[in-house]
């Protein structure tokens, strides 16, 4: 993990690999820039007024060596014209600086873009999202990788905030270590992270932190639970499916209970998917993964509450032994629900964990799932899809994921849309039709958590970058942990 500090030597005076300044641009240089303009008798305005630094948003500039200047690099990042600066902007100069860092054999960086303004946003915030920027673009995956040989790879981050006292950058570590977890769970293959390596992750998690208690239930439970949906689901898997409990006991009260989908992989089962893109069900677990994210996060933090996170982990395959369209299953809640096709899984893992949940009594009960495809087609990967009947809920939520750069839009859950799940042949379907794919799942587990302060994230665009080379984000990791920063109870 990336070390974070702060430090309070001016740029030209500071010992680091390199130095991060920015420039506006109007041929305006931010005063971290201007004095190392200064120190290197007029470098950066030279290049400014030959146009090799434009100062655009987002562009980048490495230089060697300036005269004068301790540090034997600098990178000058453009923030576009002045009057237009804002957060977004400075998140998008943000990662463009850590995009330009990647594979320089710096070790260590200096960095005075939180020193520029920031219109509505404060040093705090600043100093957070810098350091999530840049512990994102620092993390390798490599578990089934050769051995690279070794490189210079960065390793400390220092940060000029004049006048800052606090400590928000262990905060910011916590939460990094989070994002981590969840991100490395994800890029994991199907062969390896399984349900009982998730199980087995649990308990590492409560190793490391003893105030987090597990228990895993095994099928058997399950079954004696009645969670006939789940098993239902796990039926055509030779990897037998487990259901993680997390407890994390930092305060009294009521729990704060989140539900994650761990499908560790998604076949679709007998309804099976198509070839193309299959490969990218491995990350059909990101719900799971958040949860986990989440308790390393909040463990780390010591937050001063009482945290819950379920794990239903369940591969959905097909066999002689899978469960078909058109069987009716019976949750664990009562309900007895058809099957119109064994790829609409995820709400019937959830609907079971959803219902066991609630022996927890939660104060807010929030579900995480990498669930439709219609939410990609909705949102894109930008936001993740977010529903629920309380609207304090949802608007706390929503601005958790405004301020932490990890943005959630809401879909409605109107009563108009329940009538899609209606069929002959159960209480209802698991599937709503061709139309509101995203909402309908939604309205399918709104039965489930009746009487629930309850909230719905689907993060099947946002949770992991499509391609080959996309991985797992981490999403909504930053959002649920800095939602949980303004609880309080008990
Ligand atoms: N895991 C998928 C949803 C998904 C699809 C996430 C693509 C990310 C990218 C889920 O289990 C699924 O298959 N959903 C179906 C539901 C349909 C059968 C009602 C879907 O979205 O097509
Ligand atoms: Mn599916
Ligand atoms: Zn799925």
């Amino acid at each position: 993990m990336l070390e974070f500090k702060r430090q309070s030597l001016r740029p030209k005076d500071v010992a680091a690999s390199l130095v991060v300044v920015a420039v506006y641009e109007d041929r305006m240089l931010s005063s971290a820039a201007a004095e190392l303009d200064a120190a290197s008798g007029g470098m950066l305005k030279r290049l400014m007024e030959s146009g090799d630094i434009s100062g655009r948003i987002g562009t980048t500039t490495l230089l060697h060596q300036s005269g004068g200047v301790v540090a034997p690099r600098a990178l000058v990042v453009g923030l576009g014209e002045q009057r237009k600066f804002d957060a977004a902007r400075f998140l998008r100069a943000s990662r463009e600086a850590h995009k330009a860092l990647k594979g320089l054999p710096v070790e260590t960086v200096a960095s005075y873009l939180t020193e520029v303004e920031v219109p509505g946003r404060d040093s705090e915030w600043k100093l957070m999202q810098s350091a999530l920027i840049a512990d994102y673009a620092a993390y390798r995956y490599t578990a089934t990788l050769k051995p690279r040989p070794e490189r210079t790879e960065l390793r400390e981050l220092m940060f000029s905030a004049p006048g800052y006292e606090g400590e928000i950058l262990a905060r910011a570590s916590g939460f990094a270590a989070g994002i981590r977890l969840a991100r490395e769970l994800g890029n994991l293959p199907p062969n390896i992270c399984n349900p009982g390596y998730l199980a087995e992750q649990a308990h590492e998690l409560a190793r490391r932190h003893p105030e987090v208690s597990v228990q895993v239930l095994e099928r058997e439970e399950m079954q004696t639970l009645g969670m006939g949906a789940l098993l239902a689901v796990s039926a055509g898997s030779e990897n037998p499916p487990k259901l993680v409990v997390m407890d994390y006991k930092g305060g009294g009260g009521k729990p704060f209970v989140f539900v994650g989908k761990g499908i560790t992989f998604d076949t679709g089962g007998i309804d099976i998917k198509p070839a193309a893109g299959m490969e990218e069900m491995k990350f059909d677990m990101c719900g799971a993964a958040s949860v986990f994210g989440l308790m390393e996060a909040v463990a780390r933090l010591k937050l001063p509450v009482r945290v819950v996170g379920i794990a239903p982990c369940v591969e959905n395959m097909p066999d002689g032994r899978s469960y078909r369209p058109s069987d009716v299953l019976k949750t664990m809640a009562g309900h007895q629900v058809e099957v119109l096709n064994t790829d609409a899984e995820g709400r019937l893992i959830l609907c079971d964990a959803l219902t066991y949940a609630q022996r927890f009594e939660p104060h807010t009960l929030i579900d995480i799932a990498t669930l439709t495809g219609a939410c990609v087609v909705a949102l894109g990967s930008h936001a993740s899809g977010l529903m629920s009947r309380d609207d304090e809920l949802a608007n706390e939520l929503l601005a958790a994921g405004e301020y932490s750069a990890d943005r959630a839009w809401r879909l409605p859950l109107w009563e108009d849309y329940q009538s899609q799940l209606e069929t002959g042949f159960a209480d209802f379907a698991n599937l709503g039709g061709k139309y509101a794919g995203a909402i309908t799942a939604g309205c399918f587990l709104s039965r489930f958590t009746e009487g629930q302060r309850w909230a719905h994230l689907d993060i099947a665009g946002s949770a992991w970058d499509a391609g080959r080379k996309g991985t797992a984000t981490g999403r909504p990791v930053a959002l649920l942990v800095q939602w949980l920063l303004g609880q309080k109870t008990g």
